[in-house]
């Protein structure tokens, strides 16, 4: 079943737990298995290039068999999304006030819910891919937080654009009433209210295909605060609706690592073990054994992959 039937798989967890290294390794073992495969960085710090060791940009590029990759680039989406919204909005105010809502939006270019939706409609566009272009797509995330604060962001953008667009359409009718009075032809289409709709439309499937498409995969290592933090995830993650895949539990001492200091350290991890088995019962959990190097390369990787393979349920 490749660990999960759903099409779309996020990965996520606190900082540094390895969500990057593990999105990688899920990614490259669904190519192996014949699934064309994208994968998703929403990181601003990206590090899926370097994991790849491959050169990434902002539209999908082939990194392997099956295997397309790319790295989403919020400040510069958001950019660009400003810049068209002044050309749009260009036709539609008096050119009195025309350099003020310039002005705003490029205020508005670097603010973070700017960047964040900017980056949410590049999922929103790359899912559309899925099944098409890509019959999966794994994307790796930022810490927790953000990545709870990126899949809340449908119900969020769908209430704010039905306001805008409520707003616009009583504005809309009201000019189409004055018109009637003055005994003019009605002004005829709203470019604005249109675009508005498409985005209600827009955001409305979105939050559909992540309700019944996506799994969320909570990447930890067996230590007290990552345990805490997971749980946290995973209430507030089953509260918004969205399915938790399962947790990988990352940086397993393997049995063989020898000497008393590493010895020690194993049993207190084997505590921690069984604690997750206790805290998250009945979900899977796929193990992912502490490497001697950091992971970089696909012939790591595909070591990882073996792993995830082996956990196959
Ligand atoms: N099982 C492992 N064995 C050895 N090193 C690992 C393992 N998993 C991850 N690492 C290393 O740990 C570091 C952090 O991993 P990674 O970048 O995947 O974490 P992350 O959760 O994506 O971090 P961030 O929250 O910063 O995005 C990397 O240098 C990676 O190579
Ligand atoms: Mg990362």
């Amino acid at each position: 079943m490749l660990l999960t039937p759903r099409p779309l798989v996020f990965l996520g967890g606190k900082g540094g737990v390895g969500k990057t290294t593990v999105a990688a390794a899920w990614a490259t073992l669904l190519a192996a298995r014949g699934q064309a495969t994208l994968l998703v960085s929403t990181d601003p710090a990206h590090s899926v290039g370097d994991i790849l060791g491959t050169e990434l940009s902002g539209e999908p590029t082939s990194v392997g068999d099956r295997l397309d990759a790319v790295e989403i680039d919020g400040p510069a989406d958001a950019a660009a999304h400003v810049e068209r919204l002044k050309a749009d909005v260009a036709g539609t105010v008096s050119p009195e006030t025309l350099p003020a809502v310039r002005r705003h939006l490029d205020l508005a270019k670097d603010a973070p819910g700017t960047i964040e939706s900017a980056l949410f409609d590049r999922l929103v566009t790359l899912m559309d891919g899925c099944p098409g272009r890509w019959d999966r797509i794994v994307f790796d995330t930022a810490p927790t937080g953000h990545t709870l604060r990126l899949l809340a962001m449908p119900a969020m953008l769908t209430t704010w654009v039905e306001g805008l667009a409520r707003q616009r359409e009583r504005v809309a009718g009201m000019d189409r009433m004055l018109a009637g009075l003055a005994g003019a032809d009605s002004p005829g289409d709203d470019p604005i209210l249109r675009r508005l709709q498409a985005r209600r439309t827009r955001y409305r499937s979105a939050r559909r295909r992540l309700l019944d498409d996506a799994a969320l995969w909570l990447v930890l290592v067996p230590e007290r605060l990552p345990i805490e933090e997971t749980a946290r995830a995973e209430r507030a993650l089953t509260r918004a609706g969205m399915t938790v895949g399962g947790v990988v539990v990352n940086r397993v001492l393997p049995a063989d690592a020898d000497g008393d200091f590493l010895a020690a350290r194993r049993e207190q991890q084997a505590g921690y073990l069984d604690e997750i088995a206790r805290r998250f019962p009945g979900r899977p959990r796929v193990r992912v054994a502490q490497q001697r190097r950091d992971v970089a390369g696909p012939d790591q990787l595909a070591r990882i992959a073996d792993e995830l393979a082996a956990a196959e349920l």
